[in-house]
């Protein structure tokens, strides 16, 4: 299948998958979400694909976030039903039976941190780094953010860094359990496969059941989903959120009024 912003290859059963948008910093819009979507189908239904990375293109940005332009447009309804629609994309890869790899290769932010954080491990170059910054934006994560940083880093670290949206290098990244390795920008998609040529080698079946094993020790709170969707929606109707995203289109510093 041929897409705009992504680009596939398959080769020994492993199926590359590169986000490419390069000058908006491979920033997840609505048409590559939609694409990922029928991606992700795909590795899914084809019986000849093993395993899967998932990267961005270039050597600075996996994800950059979800595309500001597009968001900064949104009203409490769409709002929702966008948290949503990304949300199951990204559920979709986290119960996902076959194993997925981040190779997060440069800036994961906002939606991009929330794509690494639903495939099964993070692999990192040495120059990447990731966060959760809507709440500059006057928004909060919306794709599983505020379920899935918790259940890698803890609570505390998980409070600290959304509410600052400081970003986190790849050094403390792996200290603080979000990265399963760092490694050279040049050896990130080597290294990847070396993990999953060790893993497609054991039982398919057995590979399955201990990711939806796993899976399901964390989604007892399944209902957060819903909570984090609805929480989303409702920032898009105040005027913080207007003035965040603004401000970041107009390369200016926002002053927030807490309405
Ligand atoms: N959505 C839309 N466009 C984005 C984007 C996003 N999430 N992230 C970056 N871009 C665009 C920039 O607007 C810029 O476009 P321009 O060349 O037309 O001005 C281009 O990508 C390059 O980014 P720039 O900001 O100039 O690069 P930088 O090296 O100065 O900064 C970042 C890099 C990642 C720190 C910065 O781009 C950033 O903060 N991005 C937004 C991160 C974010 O808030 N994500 C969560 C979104 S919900």
């Amino acid at each position: 299948m041929a897409f705009k912003n992504i680009k596939t290859s398959i080769n020994n059963g492993i199926m590359i998958i590169t986000i490419s948008r390069q000058e908006r910093l491979n920033a997840l819009n609505f048409e590559t979400l939609g694409e990922l979507n029928k991606v992700i189908k795909e590795l899914y239904n084809d019986i000849s694909i093993m395993g899967a990375i998932i990267t961005g293109e270039g050597e600075k940005a996996f994800v950059a976030g979800a595309d500001i332009t597009e968001i900064s447009k949104l009203n409490e309804m769409n709002g929702r039903k966008s948290a949503e629609t990304g949300q199951e994309i990204f559920q979709m890869i986290e119960n996902c039976p076959k194993l997925i790899i981040a190779a997060v290769n440069g800036y994961a932010l906002g939606g991009g941190c929330e794509l690494a954080m639903a495939c099964h491990l993070r692999v990192m170059s040495e120059n990447a780094k990731f966060g959760q910054p809507e709440i500059n934006l006057g928004i909060i994560p919306g794709y599983g953010g505020t379920q899935r940083l918790p259940w890698l880093v803890g609570k505390g670290k998980a409070l600290e860094l959304m509410l600052t949206a400081d970003m986190v290098n790849a050094n403390d990244a792996k200290e603080m359990g979000w990265a399963n390795y760092i490694t050279s920008q040049e050896n990130l998609i080597p290294k990847c496969l070396e993990i999953l040529n060790k893993i497609i080698t054991k039982p398919a079946i057995s590979v399955g059941l201990i990711i939806d094993c796993v899976n399901t020790a964390f989604h007892k709170q399944e209902d957060g989903f819903q909570t984090e969707a609805n929480a989303f929606a409702a920032c898009i109707s105040t005027g913080d959120f207007k003035e965040g995203t603004a401000a970041f289109i107009e390369k200016r510093v926002p002053v927030f009024k807490g309405k």
